[in-house]
This record gives structure tokens, C-alpha cells and sequence, in this order.
């Protein structure tokens, strides 16, 4: 029998008590690819797994965690895709209602793995699939990107913050970067404006159109009045940890004529996929990463990410 080893879940876990465990390697099935994992981000959404939705019916426990990975096909059982071929996937109920890709191989369904067309080594790779989806996303689909708009992203120190400037900043935008704390400051300096977010932005900032909200909740209620008439807000993120608002009231919530969408990254396809890196490519962006562990020590990596120690993504390198 073939093993692999693998991080396994099925309560709530601290960083430090992450092990790696000896498992069977999967077993293919019509309609599902054995992915040979090279390199994995971490991802918030891994810690809330972790910290309390490990306790929710709808994940199989026990359970591989993580939500994205890099690799070759090492059997592509009846899909059209081929042994040895470099793919990326994500989402679509990895590492929470089937394995995800803490281990030496994935078995992932086909509709969410895809094939890439990439020279960056497995390390770069592997900080692009769900960040720069998500990134993508929100830019393009949600906010309607464009090279004359002025774009607040707000808590911009965190890896999709870091990922969504650069892109933004290669297609030519203003950007209007936010975080909490004076010592990163230095970190958004990429941006034409790093201001610290007190909480209350409206009425300090100048015409921006566009702003993606990666704390959330927390904050929405203040971009919808910071961002231009005519403008659009995109939530993505829940750095400020509340998820939900309630007794929002949309009337007088949304400024006239300002418009709120959300981006939830469940749904890649090739063709955004295909976007990205034709983007990377003609930009000639290397996607950034905070820190790269090898698998070994991935321990220390959820450590890290526990203790918000790195600044951008957590790449782990098998
Ligand atoms: N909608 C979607 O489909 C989707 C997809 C991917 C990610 N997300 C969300 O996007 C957000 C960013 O994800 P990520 O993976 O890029 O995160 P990450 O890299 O793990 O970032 C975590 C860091 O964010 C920083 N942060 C910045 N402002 C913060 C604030 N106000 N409160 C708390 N922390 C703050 C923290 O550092 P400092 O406090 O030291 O600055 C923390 O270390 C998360 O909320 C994640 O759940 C959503």
C-alpha cells in the first residue's frame, strides 16, 4: 500500500499541536484527479478551520485541511488531463467536505483543478492559486478594474492585500492602501497613499472609485461613505473577525449611486485562471510570498501564521 503523509484534523488545533501523520495514499475515482502536491499557501480561512469551523457538520472529519495546492497530475484517472502535467487547484469544498492538499497527494474532483502554463518556480506558484483568484476576482469581476480608477484597498497587510496592490499597480491604478498598525506602514509603500485605518475613513480620503474591504463587516458600513458617488465597494475579507452585519440597513446603509458586491472565490475556472497568468506573464510579476517552510516544518509554518509573524503568504514547499 502506497503512504503519504499528511496533516490530519478532527478537532480544534492549536499551531503547536500540528503533526504530520502517515496515510494511505488515495485511491482514483472517474471523475477525480491524484494530484502530486509541490507547494501549498496557507490560508486565513485554514485557521478558522482550525480555531472553531473543524466543529461544523458539513466538514468530513477527520479531515486534510487546506483549500489550495501546486503540483503535477500523478494520475488524471479518466479526465482529459495528463500524467506529469503542472496544474493549480482550489476551492469548491477542499479541505473541508474532502481532503485538501496538507499532504504528498491530493485527490481532487476535475472541475477544480487546472492546468498552468508557467515557468515560476514551485515556491511562487504556490502563493498564487487562491490569492490571486480571489484578488483577480475582486478586481476585475466585482469592481470593474480599470487603469484610471483610484482603488482604496482596506487592511492591505495580509497576503490577498499584498497580491491585489501589485496587480493593481501593474495595470496602472492610484492605490490607497490601509493597515492598522504605524510599523507596517513601510509594508503598503508600494502604494501611492499607505494611511493608517483608525476605523473611520470616511472624509480623510480623495476620490477613490473603487475600494476592496478585506476587514469586512467590521468596516463596510465606513468605505460605503469613503468611496465617490458613482463608486463600488467589493467585500472580500474578515480580517476585523466579525462575519456578518446585522441590522444593516441597505436604504441607508448604501450612499446614493454607491454600489456593494461581494467576491467568493468557490467558482474558478480555466479561463480566469488562464487571465492571471497571461497577466503575470505580460506584467512580469513574480507573485509574492511572505515566507516559505518546507513541508517538514509545517509546524512551525501554522505556528507562524498563528502569531501573525509573516507578512504576506505562507508557502509550503514539498
Ligand atoms: N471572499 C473570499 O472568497 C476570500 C478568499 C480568500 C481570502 N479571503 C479573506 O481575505 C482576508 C485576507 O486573507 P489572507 O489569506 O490574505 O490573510 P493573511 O495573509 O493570513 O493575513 C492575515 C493578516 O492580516 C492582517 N490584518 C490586516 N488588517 C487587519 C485587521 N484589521 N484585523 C486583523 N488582522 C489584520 C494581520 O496582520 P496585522 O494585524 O499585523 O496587520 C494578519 O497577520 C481574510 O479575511 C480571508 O478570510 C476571502
Amino acid at each position: 500500500m502506497n503512504m503519504m503523509k499528511a496533516v490530519l484534523l478532527d478537532k480544534i488545533t492549536d499551531g503547536k499541536d500540528i503533526t504530520l501523520a502517515e496515510c494511505t495514499v488515495p485511491e482514483v475515482k472517474p471523475g477525480w484527479v491524484l494530484i502530486k502536491v509541490k507547494a501549498f499557501g496557507l490560508n486565513h480561512s485554514e485557521q478558522i478551520l482550525r480555531h472553531s469551523e473543524i466543529n461544523a457538520p458539513y466538514i468530513q472529519k477527520p479531515v486534510i485541511p487546506g483549500i489550495e495546492c501546486t503540483g503535477e497530475v500523478a494520475d488524471p484517472s479518466d479526465t482529459d488531463l495528463k500524467t506529469g502535467q503542472k496544474v493549480i487547484a482550489l476551492m469548491g469544498g477542499m479541505g473541508r467536505s474532502f481532503n485538501g492538499s496538507y499532504a504528498e497527494y491530493a485527490l481532487l474532483p476535475r472541475r477544480i483543478v487546472f492546468a498552468v502554463n508557467s515557468d515560476l518556480p514551485w515556491e511562487a506558484l504556490g502563493a498564487v492559486p487562491e490569492t490571486y483568484f480571489t484578488a483577480w476576482g475582486s478586481l476585475f469581476e466585482c469592481l470593474h478594474l480599470k487603469r484610471e480608477d483610484t482603488l482604496l484597498i482596506r487592511g492591505a497587510t495580509c497576503a490577498l492585500g499584498y497580491a491585489a496592490m501589485q496587480i493593481s499597480k501593474a495595470l496602472g491604478c492610484r492605490v490607497i492602501a490601509t493597515t492598522h498598525k504605524e510599523s507596517k506602514l513601510t509594508l503598503i509603500a508600494e502604494a501611492d497613499e499607505a494611511v493608517i485605518d483608525d476605523g473611520r475613513l470616511t472624509g480623510k480620503l480623495h476620490g477613490v472609485t473603487k475600494a476592496l474591504d478585506l476587514i469586512g463587516p467590521r468596516s463596510l458600513k465606513d468605505t460605503l461613505t469613503a468611496v465617490e458617488k458613482g463608486g463600488i465597494v467589493c467585500q472580500t475579507g474578515i480580517l476585523g473577525g466579525v462575519y456578518a452585519l446585522n441590522g444593516f440597513d441597505p436604504i441607508k446603509d448604501i450612499p446614493n449611486g454607491v454600489y456593494l458586491t461581494g467576491f467568493f472565490s468557490n467558482y474558478p475556472t480555466q479561463q480566469i485562471i488562464d487571465e492571471i497568468f497571461a497577466f503575470l506573464n505580460e506584467h512580469h510579476l513574480v507573485p509574492k510570498s511572505g515566507k516559505v517552510f518546507d513541508f517538514e516544518n509545517i509546524r512551525e509554518a501554522v505556528i507562524a501564521q498563528d502569531e501573525g509573524k509573516v507578512n504576506g503568504k505562507i508557502v509550503v514547499y514539498i
